[in-house]
């Protein structure tokens, strides 16, 4: 009887750490989920059949304690300020306990000049796993989410407005995943290292949409005309400030705003979309219909009623009553670590070099080996 790995999930309450802990789960392996809260998410977790693991993933002492005993781990550090302090941790951790194989959530965007500190933080990350001698990695190289469509799926069920600074209308700007088709990408390679060891995958969702198509396929699943309205930057970032939604700090808004403008220089529609999911999971990725049903029959802001109305018009109020904020001026009160000369991915002969379809782009990471020196990690998505 083969014993199979015991597998570490960090932010296990998470998005994608849920779903990740949840599948492995399924596929019978032993997981050890790292949570903050006994909450419902834990509540689920340790029902589905993981061994709970209560602590602080920023602490080199809980972390510690967590790799005991494991031998594969799934890295995800939380869209919060410290990326860099949570992955050196892991690091550090992975390292002492001599953990085999790693899977990171990494960025399609991330490179080392980025203006996002936390998409840099994302880059200095992968590039210290790959530095572990004794650890393979994989990284899950995933762009903008599904998920964050439905940060306004309020306004869209409520008053047929999807409205998020994407830019025009008509432009395929995204090949929109799944958190579950996520997941599924990196269970795939927590479960095969000696397939996925090395390899950087992009998932995406099948087809590459425009805003419009989004807003067509919310007026379908939702029973009504949503129509998408493009927004300014300044008023996304009123609503972000009055509405705070789930995550929401003043730092994560800074970066928000860095995201969204990639979104609109078409970032996030490069190569895309792959077949990522189904190569390494060996399911079809699932579109966004599918995706949106699922978000329409458990959110409560989807369902149509006069209170549920009257919020969303409450909050339309206050968003137009709230003052902009200053991104610079936070990130300056923040002290972000803020570059002389950063560049947006497009504006990266690198960033271009690596990502470009057509080719079987090379990390830009450099992977140290002792018998070849230092050698890039290969992609094959
Ligand atoms: N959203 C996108 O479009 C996108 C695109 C590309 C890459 N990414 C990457 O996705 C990653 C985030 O993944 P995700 O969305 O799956 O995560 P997530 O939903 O933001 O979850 C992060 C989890 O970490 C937990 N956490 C925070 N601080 C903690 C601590 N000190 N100790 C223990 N747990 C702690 C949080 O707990 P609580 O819930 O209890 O607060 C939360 O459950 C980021 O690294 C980002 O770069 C996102």
């Amino acid at each position: 009887m083969s014993i199979k790995p015991k597998i570490l999930i960090t932010s296990a309450a998470g998005k994608t750490g849920l779903q990740t802990a949840l599948q492995l789960l399924e596929k019978g392996y032993p997981v050890q989920a790292f949570v903050r809260r006994d909450d419902h998410r834990a509540r689920r977790l340790e029902e589905a059949g993981a061994e709970l693991f209560l602590g602080d993933q920023f602490a080199l002492a809980d972390m510690r304690r967590a790799m005991k005993g494991i031998q594969r781990a799934y890295h995800c550090a939380p869209t919060a300020p410290n990326g860099l302090h949570f992955g050196a941790v892991f690091a550090i951790a992975a390292q002492e306990n001599r953990i085999e194989h790693v899977v990171t959530l990494s960025q399609w965007l991330s490179h080392s000049d980025h203006p996002s500190v936390y998409t840099r933080e994302v880059w200095l990350n992968d590039a210290i796993l790959n530095l572990l001698p004794d650890t393979t990695v994989t990284v899950n190289n995933v762009g903008w989410f599904a998920d964050n469509y439905f940060m306004v799926l309020e306004p869209a069920a409520q008053l047929g407005l999807l409205t998020m600074p994407l830019g025009d209308g008509d432009v395929k700007g995204n090949a929109p995943p799944s958190t579950e088709d996520i997941a599924a990408v990196s269970v795939g390679a927590l479960i095969d290292p000696a397939t996925h060891a090395g390899k950087i995958y992009r998932p995406t969702g099948p087809a590459l949409l425009s805003p419009n198509d989004i807003a067509a396929v919310l007026s379908t699943v939702l029973g009504r005309k949503v129509k998408y309205q493009n927004i300014s930057e300044s008023m996304f970032l009123k609503a972000l400030t009055a509405l705070q939604p789930p995550g929401f700090t003043e730092a994560t808004l800074t970066q928000l705003r860095l995201y969204t403008e990639e979104y609109r220089r078409g970032a996030f529609a490069v190569s895309a979309p792959t077949d990522a999911v189904q190569v390494v999971s060996g399911r079809e990725p699932e579109d966004f219909e599918t995706i949106a049903r699922r978000y329409a029959a458990s959110r409560p802001e989807a369902v149509r009623t006069s209170t549920n109305k009257l919020r969303a018009m409450r909050n339309f109020i206050r968003i137009l009553a709230t003052a902009k904020p200053d991104p610079d001026r936070i990130e300056k009160k923040l002290n972000h670590v803020l570059l002389e000369s950063p560049t947006f991915v497009g504006e990266s002969a690198e960033w271009r070099r690596c990502h470009q379809s057509g080719t079987e782009a090379a990390f830009d990471t450099p992977r140290q080996s002792p018998d070849e020196g230092v050698a890039p990690v290969r992609a094959v998505n």
